[in-house]
């Protein structure tokens, strides 16, 4: 079947994986990703792609009401993948008002012009979604009462489950109560009431996703996993929030886009889907994982570079631990990861470290030329 899919934030991390498996997977369908280009947006995520015959890109910002409106008319886009947002917690502590634009009031007026559009046609929402990706962190924080890990009680058959470890008897489940504590978290979860009340005022088609954190390549280097890998090949110190004891769950980030496909095709409308890795990590264990597979790769004696460990005054506000039941996903479609972390920490760290001009380009600024050199005379 033919499909006009606009995927938002394409140019970012995650939206660069699921435009590509999109494009790879669907050849019938025409994907338009729309970016505005910021900081984080990088179009060499996708230079392996971007001659693909059914592959638009359009510089734009989910902002911009009546271009965005102009341009859901023009391609006729039935299904919206949205995953556009300033995503950097530690850049919203610092200016919470681009969060607030863009996150809350960017979706907002996605939803609308997607209302209108679709209202005006004769068939209104039938084969049309919305589909609102979003974050774990919206739940706020689980307490770390176990500190050495125990098995987790709910049953998955998940392979990287026989190495899963929970740190806490409580899991995040789709019926969690919200409550974010940063003004990311905040801004994610007010762009997922939004999506919801969008379907239960307008009877819009709309889904909300919320996932625990990613980890693979092409993330920007400011996150914790490439900026660290970087800064162990230049034995450069490594900082470390508190005491490192913060707990996270990891999931691979092309698991994560396999969710969204399966999801895109398959999830009940109205409905939220939890996606999490069955994979909690403390920091600092985490951070030993990623040096000693560095070091490892790079041919030095692994863990030496444990000495570039350096603790510093933890993040305001930080939440303790996330932790994700995505059972509800695995009973009802059938997801699971398909990596162990131990695979998927090797894949990513030498991904980055075979893949050193990526890196170069964005710590030169180089990256932010692209667009010009790409488009410029299209
Ligand atoms: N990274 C994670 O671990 C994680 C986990 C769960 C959910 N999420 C969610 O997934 C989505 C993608 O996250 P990511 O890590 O890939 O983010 P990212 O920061 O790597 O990419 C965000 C993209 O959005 C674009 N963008 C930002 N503001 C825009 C605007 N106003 N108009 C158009 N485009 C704009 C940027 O240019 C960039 O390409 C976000 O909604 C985030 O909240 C991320």
């Amino acid at each position: 079947m033919k499909r006009n899919i606009l995927i938002t934030g394409g140019a970012g991390f995650i939206g660069s994986h699921v435009v590509r498996l999109f494009v790879t997977k669907y050849p019938e369908y025409r994907i338009i990703n729309l970016d505005k280009l910021t900081y984080a947006g990088n179009l060499a995520n996708l230079k392996d792609i971007e001659h693909a015959p059914n592959y638009t890109f359009v510089k734009a910002d989910i902002c911009d009401f009546e271009t965005i409106l102009s341009l859901m008319r023009q391609y006729e886009v039935d299904g919206i993948i949205h995953l556009a947002a300033e995503s950097h917690v530690d850049r919203s502590i610092r200016d919470p008002f681009t969060f607030a634009r863009t996150n809350v009031m960017g979706t907002l007026s996605l939803l609308e012009a997607a209302r209108r559009c679709w209202e005006s046609r004769p068939e209104r929402f039938e084969g049309k979604l919305f589909y609102h990706i979003s974050t774990d962190e919206v739940y706020g924080a689980l307490e770390l009462t176990r500190p050495e890990g125990i098995k987790p009680p709910f049953s998955t058959t998940a392979s990287s489950a026989e190495h899963h470890l929970a740190y806490g008897e409580e899991f995040f489940l789709e019926t969690t109560k919200y409550n974010p504590h940063s003004p990311y978290s905040a801004s994610k979860a007010s762009s997922d009431h939004f999506v919801r009340a969008y379907h239960d005022t307008y009877g819009m088609p709309t889904l909300v996703t919320n996932c625990s954190n990613n980890y693979g390549p092409y993330q920007f280097p400011e996150k914790l996993i490439p900026l660290f890998i970087n800064n162990i090949r230049h034995r450069r110190p490594l900082p470390v929030y508190g005491k490192g004891e913060n707990v996270r769950d990891w999931l691979y980030v092309e698991d994560h886009a396999r969710a969204i496909d399966l999801i895109f095709h398959r999830g009940k409308v109205a409905e939220t889907y939890n996606i999490g890795g069955f994979n909690e990590w403390k920091n600092i264990d985490l951070i030993k994982v990623v040096i000693r597979t560095v070091d490892r790769l790079l041919g030095r004696h692994e863990g030496e570079d444990m000495k570039l460990i350096t603790f510093v005054t933890d993040r305001a506000g930080h939440d303790l631990r996330y932790a994700i039941d995505s059972s509800k996903l695995q009973r009802e479609l059938g997801w699971e990861p398909s990596l162990q972390f131990e695979e998927g920490i090797e894949k990513t760290v030498r991904w980055y470290l075979d893949n050193q001009a990526w890196m170069d380009n964005i710590t030169s600024g180089d990256y932010e030329k692209y667009y010009d050199e790409m488009y410029k005379n299209r």
